[in-house]
């Protein structure tokens, strides 16, 4: 190691871990060496009903994109999460809840009371007409019922496409509409920060603009007032406990979609990530027990929601495909104070602690003391997902939360990867603060010249990062537009599959991302498309034209900063911003609400009226000094005028 700053395994965990540096090392070349006989093996950590014969079968070729992994073989995931553990270890905690309030009692969820409620919970939706591909979208709390209706729907074959609790109406009729789902799963209310989100008037106000055939299933959770509608809204939880306790899972293909998960590009509306069945859960289970070192008997905690992929792979199906005790947290980790996070490590006994670089600063700004209240010896391993972290939050996590002893794995992935594609084992990998390090099994990635898109291939090197061959979490196609599939990830840099990622690989080999390189922000590690933002700006009727960029946030990592052009005659006011503020809001969600927003009588543009993002970024940054060549604006002018009104001054 050729870098001062590295945090090497200790000898104690490597010696215990499932892989130290030499078997890293092997396995890695055995999996690049022979990637079929590599997965052929470790596709076996899955029951499968029928063993697959073919390995992979995959094409990276624009205009054939197809991706097989195990296509032969069959399956069903709930039973892998689930039944096979029952002899074994029916009455473990499979699932712990921890509620938003401290004060309501956590609940312990055994395998054997996993599987019986999903079992009912699949009566349920078959009772409901649900079958093999239909899709079920979900928009509900953290709540044990949204594993049940997860896995029930992974037991008879359905597809089911998770809207996070904190998108609005709008957004959810969106994507009910986009995948023609069926049934719609929500809840009453969804309590959050002492605060309660009502689920069901939004669930209401979404199927307004859905067909009148989906049926809409509540979970009575906090038993607040909603409307009820007779012959589309049921009651689950009474359903429940009338339907049977048992019931047969399907048999799948492992081809066969498991979920669809919506995320934002760069252009146009959110796409429909498809998933598999028998190349994902191998894949999220074998990545959770190796990043995080998972053992037996271990209680696992990602503080993620099931609304992100992060929840999907990481609360759900990995640690349960792999026998584990998840704990799954409904509320905020400032509430009731910015001890929360540590007071349930401490409850629990909490083994390994994943979380995102945002939650990591806004605990830091609240110093050490919220942290040393607690007992946080159980802690093992710590773990951070969804934007690069800073080395200030990186040293605090390790320092106050891990005092000094707890390996950190910087995860890199993305909802269409399935699992980590670049991250440490900890019993194997030197760690660099702010660094994913290097590639787990089977994963190649490269490092482009970003305009030739040459392979650059000294050790070093700098420009987009893309991956040279499949690996079986990999996402399958974009639900229902298999064209944007190939155009969004496999056409710029032809054979490869493009990341959206800039990355740096230096001397010893090791990855830094960069950040994005198309439109699409990261806001408190949620990705966020400025297209939609914008577009849902332009809607508003006293908006003429917005252009919407990235900025640094101490907290959020990036901030949203909104450029408004108003309709002629229109003029700016505070009131007016407040009203812009909440309009995005009702569109997308409280996530997407822009941080600033600046009144631009004009936007910098080309001749061809082409909108000058690098500028606008620039201002934003506050970093206008290095704007570059402005010479082919249309009207150069317009740029004074916004630097002078900049709203992100230091
Ligand atoms: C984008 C994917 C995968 C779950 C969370 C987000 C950024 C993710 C890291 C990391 C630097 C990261 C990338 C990526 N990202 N993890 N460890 N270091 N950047 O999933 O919403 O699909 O976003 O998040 O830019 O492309 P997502």
């Amino acid at each position: 190691m050729t870098d001062q700053n590295t945090y090497p395994p200790t000898k104690e965990f490597a010696a215990n871990a499932h892989a130290d540096k030499a078997t890293y090392e092997k396995m890695y070349a055995d999996s690049i060496a022979d990637p079929d006989a590599f997965w052929a093996e470790h596709g076996k950590r899955i029951d499968w009903i029928k063993p697959f014969t073919k390995v992979s079968n995959c094409d990276y070729t624009f205009g054939d994109v197809s991706i097989n992994w195990f296509e032969d073989g069959t399956l069903n995931v709930a039973a892998n999460c689930i039944d096979r553990h029952l002899e074994t270890r029916g009455d473990q905690t499979a699932i712990i809840w921890e509620p938003d309030s401290p004060d309501t009692p956590a609940q312990h969820i055994t395998y054997k009371e996993l599987h019986e409620n999903v079992c009912r919970f699949a009566n349920v939706l078959k009772f409901q007409g649900v079958g093999r591909g239909d899709r079920v979208v979900l928009y509900l709390p953290m709540i044990p019922e949204a594993a049940y209706a997860m896995l029930a729907c992974a037991r008879i074959g359905a597809v089911h496409s998770i809207v996070f609790a904190g998108f609005s109406p709008d957004a959810l009729a969106n994507r009910i509409n986009d995948c023609n789902a069926r049934v719609l799963i929500t809840a009453d209310e969804a309590p959050r920060g002492g605060r309660k989100t009502p689920l069901k008037s939004n669930a209401d106000a979404a199927l307004l603009h859905c067909s009148d055939k989906v049926k809409c299933l509540v979970v009575k959770h906090t038993g607040g007032q909603t409307t009820w509608i007779e012959d589309r809204d049921v009651d689950v939880k009474a359903e429940m406990a009338k339907a049977a306790d048992r019931c047969v899972p399907s048999e799948m293909n492992a081809e066969d979609p498991l979920f669809i998960l919506y995320t934002s590009g760069s252009t146009g509306k959110p796409k429909g990530v498809v998933h598999s069945t028998g190349g994902y859960i191998v894949y999220a289970a074998m990545t959770h027990q190796y990043t995080f070192d998972y053992h037996d008997g271990d209680v696992f905690w990602c503080t993620a929601d099931v609304g992100w992929v992060t929840g999907h792979s990481y609360i759900v199906y990995g640690p349960l495909a792999n026998g584990a005790t998840t704990v799954m947290f409904e509320g905020v980790p400032t509430y009731p104070d910015a001890g929360r996070f540590w007071a349930v490590c401490e409850k629990h006994k909490v083994n390994q602690f994943y979380t995102a670089p945002t939650a990591i600063r806004a605990l830091m700004a609240h110093g050490s003391e919220p942290v040393e209240k607690y007992d946080l010896s159980s802690l093992k391993l710590l773990g951070t997902v969804g934007e690069p972290i800073n080395p200030e939050a990186w040293n605090w996590y390790n320092d106050v939360v891990g005092k000094g002893t707890c390996p950190i794995v910087d995860t890199w992935w993305q909802t269409e990867t399935g699992g980590h594609l670049l991250t440490p084992l900890p019993g194997a990998t030197a760690t660099k603060p702010g660094s994913a390090t290097l590639p787990f099994f089977g994963v190649e990635p490269v490092v482009l010249d970003a305009q030739s898109g040459e392979e650059i291939t000294t050790t070093e090197a700098e420009g987009v990062l893309c991956f040279k061959k499949s690996w079986p979490g990999q996402m399958r196609t974009v639900y229902g537009d298999h064209e944007r599939f190939e155009k969004t990830y496999f056409a710029d840099y032809k054979g490869y599959y493009f990341a959206g990622d800039g990355c740096r690989r230096d001397e010893d080999g090791y990855y830094w991302i960069t950040g994005r390189v198309d439109d699409v922000i990261n806001v408190s590690g949620h990705r966020m498309g400025t297209a939609e933002v914008e577009s849902a700006l332009v809607a508003h009727a006293q908006v003429a034209e917005a252009a919407v960029v990235g900025y640094p946030h101490d907290i959020k990592g990036q901030g949203i900063y909104a450029y408004v052009t108003l309709m002629n005659g229109v003029e700016p006011s505070d009131e007016l911003r407040k009203d812009l503020e909440k309009w995005v809001r009702t569109e997308i969600g409280p996530i997407a609400k822009p941080d600033l927003i600046q009144w631009a009588p004009g936007l910098p543009k080309t001749r061809s009226g082409k909108i000058m993002r690098r500028i606008l970024r620039k201002i934003a940054e506050d970093d206008f000094g290095a704007l570059g060549d402005t010479s082919t604006l249309a009207d150069p002018s317009v740029v004074d005028e916004l630097i002078e009104n900049r709203m992100n001054r230091s």
